[in-house]
């Protein structure tokens, strides 16, 4: 607590790096691969940056190979990457694809073949679009039960290779842009009682599926990632304080407490009621939250930046502020919910191009909290920065800001644990450049630069960058160096 203990990283950490299918990919209609709700969503105009797709991605469909042993060559310990759910069933239910099964078969033998630990995300946000137009996707109940079938066949296929296991991506994210912003599919605006309603079929999804790899022996460990933005109060006026408080049940206990302990905070469900959007919740519902829970083994948390909170007026500012997809820094608004909060700057934080305030003590206030909330061992499931990357003309990249970054969000992890927080692995986002959703390629994450850019023919030659070597080195004297 008081800075001064060493900070020590366990002997078996896992230091890792993370992706997910659609970002990386590309191949998006071969070998039998269905057509995902992106692969539908991208084709919509002005839905992404320079209407950027994922159907060729950074190519690791055909590349993987290259990328693993580049991984190998770092030392990486985890590689953290998501399944394509349509690849798997093309259709989202009905016919297996033997084809995509032996791609992530191959895959996590590639892995394996260097001792890097699987880390598989069942879902990271590429549905089926067969399912959408079936039934209308998570906002139907059916999607829990085709949801369940999709990952027992991960299970089944890979669970003796596989010991992680992420149920679900930033539940809070893909639905919020996917219901409230209409920024994600299936682009819909201002929809709060679906919103919540899809959330609850999500919860149910990811408490049938931890309880369904228990039952099929499952000893490796499972929970599912949340997008954790922590919150600071702008300052003690009693009214700020609060709307800290609100923010929090609303938009991080809201998800925390559900893999945590199988309930929903009380104030905010209360609120929802009163509002009329609450979600319709079966008979049974609770049980199964509430044994999952006790199931779980880890939160997943994907730390990118903290908010500030300040009372907002009922006249004050929406949800449906601009968002920043240029890299134009200042270009975003400030947004939130009028009578309850709002998320202002924070004077003390620097930010990145893309306005994500830069703050690596926030990363320790999430182990904290996790901690002390659910006392549940932790998996930073991401972490990184979105920058614009130059590659010099003898192919070097020096991205010192990056590594800058990630050492001092490195620290301030290591501070955790050795304030007691128990931390299983650490994945930065992400290993290669890949497709940032809605801000093409330009935003780049990775130790590896990929030569490509909002062009679909572009060469995609890797190349490593400065951050390849630091983290190298942050593995090899596990985290040793950076003290
Ligand atoms: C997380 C997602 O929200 O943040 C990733 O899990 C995403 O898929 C990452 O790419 C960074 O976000 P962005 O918008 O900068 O690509």
């Amino acid at each position: 607590m008081d800075n001064t203990t060493k900070r020590e990283f366990p002997s078996d950490f896992l230091w890792g790096s993370a992706s997910a299918a659609y970002q990386i990919e590309g191949g998006y209609l071969e070998d039998g691969k269905g057509m995902s709700n992106w692969d539908a969503f991208v084709r919509i105009p002005g839905k992404t940056f320079k209407s950027t797709t994922g159907d060729i991605a950074v190519d690791h469909y055909h590349r993987y190979k290259e990328d693993i042993a580049l991984m190998a060559q770092m030392g990486l310990k985890t590689y953290r990457f998501s399944v394509a759910w349509a690849r798997i069933y093309p259709n989202g239910n009905g016919e297996l694809n033997k084809k995509g099964v032996e791609f992530y078969n191959n895959l996590i033998d590639e892995c394996l073949k260097y001792n890097i630990e699987p880390m598989v995300t069942i879902f990271h946000w590429d549905l089926p679009q067969s399912l959408v137009d079936e039934y209308g996707g998570w906002e139907n109940r059916n999607i829990v039960d085709d949801y369940v079938n999709y990952a027992k066949t991960l299970f089944k296929e890979f669970g003796n290779k596989v010991k992680y296991w992420i149920t679900l991506n930033e539940q809070n994210i893909f639905t919020s842009l996917g219901w409230l912003t209409a920024q994600h599919p299936p682009g819909k605006f201002d929809d709060k009682k679906m919103f919540y309603q899809v959330n609850h079929h999500a919860f149910m999804a990811h408490a049938k599926a931890v309880i369904a790899y228990r039952e099929m022996g499952g000893c490796g460990k499972i929970g599912a990632s949340f997008a954790y933005t922590p919150s600071y109060a702008l300052d003690c006026r009693p009214s700020n304080a609060m709307s800290k408080y609100n923010y929090d049940d609303l938009k991080n206990f809201w998800w925390l407490d559900v893999y945590g302990y199988g309930r929903y905070p009380k104030a905010a469900m209360t609120y929802l009621k009163r509002k009329g959007i609450a979600p319709e919740i079966k008979q049974g519902d609770e049980n199964i939250l509430k044994k999952a829970a006790m199931e779980i083994d880890f939160m997943g948390v994907n730390y990118y930046q903290s908010c500030v909170c300040e009372y907002n007026p009922m006249d004050g500012v929406t949800p449906y502020g601009t968002m920043n997809t240029t890299g134009v820094k200042g270009s975003s608004q400030v947004v939130g919910i009028p009578g309850i909060y709002k998320n202002p700057a924070n004077p003390y934080l620097m930010t990145t191009d893309w306005d994500w305030s830069i703050d690596p003590v926030g990363l320790k206030y999430c182990c904290r909290e996790i901690t002390s909330r659910y006392n549940l061992p932790i998996i930073i499931s991401e972490n990184g920065l979105g920058a614009f990357d130059k590659k010099e003309t003898d192919n070097s990249i020096h991205d010192d800001y990056r590594i800058k970054y990630l050492e001092e969000h490195v620290k301030s992890l290591g501070e955790a644990i050795s304030e007691g927080c128990e931390v299983l692995a650490y994945c930065t986002w992400s290993f290669t450049d890949l497709l940032s959703w809605l801000n093409g390629y330009q935003k780049r994450y990775g130790f590896i630069y990929v030569d490509r850019d909002e062009n679909d023919s572009a060469p995609m030659t890797r190349y490593k960058k400065d951050s390849y070597f630091w983290y190298k080195k942050v593995i090899e004297t596990n985290g040793k160096c950076i003290e």
